[in-house]
């Protein structure tokens, strides 16, 4: 499976700090929001990602996150000259999705909850159609809501509704099998003349090919898009890194992990940052997981 992460836009509802800086690199606690999303996708094991932007913000990204070489990654960069919908994230990525199936993440997402690499690992084998996750919100009319009958199955995903027909927002990571460049290409601009996600789900769900994961209510999913969601996710993170001692979304602590690079090379790749409490933490679990000091 390919991933890609899209973190364009102009950020206008955090402007003036989105004037000088894509959003994507702000902070989050203590690491970049983009760390999130990439986390995601490397945690459902996937390696080979392409990450879409501004001509204007790609520079930096790529200053951040590199070939990816260092994490055990294959990243990429493709350029979307303007925000015309997520769906376009596909017609951009045609040639990286090639045949093979794909999961999208938003660049400004945020997940945390337990067991979700088994969540993940569960849901990208053998994607047939597509898969989506719902959260349950108290503004559903801010987000792609999905309605579902008594046995679980899709009937209704609206974008944005006046009037939701559920409280369950589809989040911003969306499992899809090869079809979803074709679907992508043939769709027609929405009324505020974008290319909807959601009407490439909607498309799956009258063949009958998409499903509907639920996150439930002991997850955490945020959308990082305003100052105060920002600062609420930072708090979240901030919370729990302290209580626990552990980080959310350390993208070396999730390669080594993942075996996509082994304890020496995430010393050093501490070693580069340790001037941070961030970079001693990358020390301190590649020592944890195998590293002797020498
Ligand atoms: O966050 C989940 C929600 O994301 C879903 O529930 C909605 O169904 C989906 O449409 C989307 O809604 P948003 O209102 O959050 O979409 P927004 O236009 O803010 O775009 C999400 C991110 O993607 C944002 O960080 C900017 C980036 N983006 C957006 C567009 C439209 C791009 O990189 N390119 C684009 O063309």
């Amino acid at each position: 499976m390919k991933g890609i992460v899209l973190a364009g836009g102009h950020g206008t509802r955090l402007y003036p700090v989105t004037l000088g800086i894509s959003k994507q690199l702000l902070p989050i606690n203590d690491k970049p929001l983009i760390y999130y999303p990439l986390s995601v996708l490397m945690l459902a094991g996937i390696r080979e990602i392409l990450v879409i932007s501004t001509p204007a913000d790609l520079p930096n990204l790529q200053r951040l996150l590199g070939d990816g070489g260092h994490l055990g990654l294959d990243i990429g960069y493709a350029r979307q000259d303007e925000p015309v919908g997520l769906a376009d994230a596909f017609i951009i990525g045609a040639d990286h999705v090639g045949d093979d199936s794909v999961a999208l993440v938003l660049g400004d997402n945020v997940f945390h909850g337990n067991a979700f690499y088994d969540l993940l690992q569960r849901n990208v084998q053998n994607v047939d159609g597509c898969v989506l996750f719902g959260y349950p919100v108290s503004d559903p009319h801010r987000y792609g809501v999905a309605e579902t009958d008594a046995q679980g199955r899709l009937v209704s995903l609206e974008e944005k509704p006046a009037r939701p027909r559920s409280d369950r927002a589809v989040v911003g990571l969306y499992l899809y099998d090869k079809d979803v460049v074709d679907i992508a290409k043939n769709l027609s601009p929405s009324a505020r003349g974008e290319l909807e996600i959601t009407d490439v789900n909607r498309v799956y769900m009258e063949r009958g090919k998409a499903r509907l994961v639920d996150l439930g209510r002991g997850f955490a999913w945020m959308d990082a898009g305003t100052p105060e969601s920002m600062l609420q996710a930072s708090q979240y993170v901030q919370t729990l890194e302290k209580r626990q001692g552990v980080r959310i979304a350390c993208v070396e602590e999730v390669a080594l992990r993942m075996g996509f690079i082994d304890p020496a090379a995430c010393h050093r790749l501490g070693e580069k940052l340790a001037p941070s409490d961030y970079g001693k933490y990358v020390c301190a679990v590649a020592e944890e997981l195998g590293h002797r000091p020498g």
